[in-house]
C-alpha cells in the first residue's frame, strides 16, 4: 500500500506552489485541523453520554447537545486565538463577532466565519453532524480592531472555505480556490489523509434533498420543481430519489459525491429561508463552485450577495449545476 499523503503534508506542498504565500493561511488551516480532531473526539463520546443520559431526564440530553454546540464553538475559537493569523471570528453561536487584540494578533490578516456544529439536533440520535468554516482577508487596516465590515464581505471574496463531516468516518473537505480536496481521518493515528483528491460534482444527479414536511409553506415555483423531481420521465432519470438527513453538511457532502440538489427555500414558516449566508451558504457555495457545481438563492448567485448583517438568512439551492439551473427556471417562471 502506498503511504497516504497527510493533510499536514498537503498544506505545506500547496503552500510552496504559491511563491508569495507567507504560510499564514497554512497555519490557520492547521489550527482548524487540530480543532476538528478535538471536536471529533468529543462528538464520538456523545453516544456514551446518551446511554448514561437514559437514566436522567430529557432535559439533560437537551443540555448535553447545547454543550456540544458551545464546546465546538469554544474549541475552534481557542485554536484560532492561540495562533497569530486570525484577528476576528464570527459564529452562528455568538451574537456578535469577536475581535482578537493580543500582541500575537497584531499582524493578523484573516477573519473566520463559522458554523461550529451543523445539524446539532442530530447529535443525540447518532446522525452525522458537521462544522463549516469560511476565511476572508480583512478589509480594515492590519493592527486595528476588526470591524463589522471585515465580516460583511460577499462570498466571492473568500480565500478559503471548508467543512468537516463527523460521519461514519470523519472527513475534512476544503478549498483555497484551486479545486476541492477531501481528507479522511484515520482514527488509529489521528491523522487526516488525502482520500478524495480534486473532487468534482456530477453535472446532473438523481437526488433531491428538501424538508418536504414544509411543502405546504413553499412558494409556487419551488412546489412545481419538487413535483418535477417526482414525475416519471425515463429520459431525464426521473423520478429522482429523495434524501434528507437534516444536517446540511452531510446532505451537501453526499450530493457532492453522488450528484444532487439541496434546497432550503423561503416559505411562510421561514420567510427569509433558514440557512445563514455567512456561516453555512457562502462556504459551501465556494466549495460547490470549485467542484463544478452551483449555488443560488433561486435567482442570484449566492457568492455575489452583499451581506447586510452577520446572521442573515437566505433561501438556498445548491448542488449539481444542471439541477440548480432547472430549479431556478421554475422559480423564474413563477415571478
Ligand atoms: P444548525 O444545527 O447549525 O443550527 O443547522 C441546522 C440546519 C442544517 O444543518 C439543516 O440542513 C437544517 O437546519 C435542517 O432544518 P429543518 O429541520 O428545518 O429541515
Ligand atoms: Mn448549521
Ligand atoms: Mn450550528
Ligand atoms: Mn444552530
Amino acid at each position: 500500500m502506498n503511504r497516504p499523503v497527510t493533510l499536514g503534508e498537503f498544506i505545506v506542498e500547496k503552500q510552496s506552489e504559491f511563491p508569495y504565500a507567507t504560510g499564514e493561511l497554512s497555519q490557520l488551516l492547521t489550527s482548524i485541523r487540530l480543532a476538528a480532531k478535538v471536536v471529533n473526539r468529543e462528538i464520538n463520546k456523545a453516544g456514551l453520554a446518551d446511554i448514561l443520559g437514559a437514566i436522567g431526564s430529557e432535559n439533560v440530553q437537551g443540555e448535553n447537545q447545547m454543550k456540544l454546540d458551545v464546546f465546538a464553538n469554544d474549541t475552534f475559537i481557542n485554536a484560532m486565538r492561540a495562533m497569530g493569523e486570525v484577528c476576528g471570528v464570527g459564529s452562528e453561536e455568538l451574537e456578535d463577532f469577536i475581535s482578537f487584540n493580543d500582541e500575537i494578533h497584531k499582524e493578523a490578516k484573516y477573519v473566520v466565519l463559522m458554523d461550529p456544529l451543523d445539524g446539532s439536533s442530530n447529535i443525540d440520535v447518532n446522525v452525522s453532524v458537521g462544522t463549516i468554516f469560511s476565511i476572508y482577508r480583512r478589509v480594515t487596516p492590519v493592527g486595528t480592531p476588526v470591524q463589522l465590515e471585515d465580516f460583511l464581505q460577499p462570498g466571492n471574496k473568500q480565500v478559503a472555505a471548508g467543512y468537516v463531516v463527523y460521519g461514519s468516518s470523519t472527513m475534512l473537505v476544503y478549498t483555497t480556490g484551486h479545486g476541492v480536496n477531501g481528507f479522511t481521518l484515520d482514527p488509529s493515528i489521528g491523522v487526516f489523509c488525502l482520500s478524495h483528491p480534486n473532487m468534482c460534482i456530477p453535472e446532473e444527479g438523481k437526488i433531491y434533498s428538501v424538508n418536504e414536511g414544509n411543502y405546504a409553506h413553499f412558494h409556487g415555483g419551488v412546489k412545481k420543481y419538487i413535483k418535477y423531481c417526482q414525475e416519471v420521465d425515463e429520459s431525464t432519470n426521473r423520478p429522482y430519489t429523495s434524501r434528507y438527513i437534516g444536517s446540511l453538511v452531510s446532505d451537501f457532502h453526499r450530493n457532492l459525491l453522488k450528484g444532487g440538489i439541496y434546497i432550503y427555500p423561503t416559505g411562510t414558516k421561514a420567510p427569509k429561508g433558514k440557512l445563514r449566508l455567512l456561516y453555512e451558504c457562502n462556504p459551501l457555495a465556494m466549495i460547490a463552485e470549485q467542484a463544478g457545481g452551483k449555488a443560488s438563492d433561486g435567482i442570484n448567485r449566492i457568492l455575489d450577495i452583499q451581506p447586510e448583517e452577520l446572521h442573515q438568512r437566505v433561501p438556498y439551492f445548491i448542488g449539481s449545476p444542471k439541477m440548480v439551473e432547472t430549479a431556478e427556471a421554475f422559480i423564474r417562471a413563477e415571478e
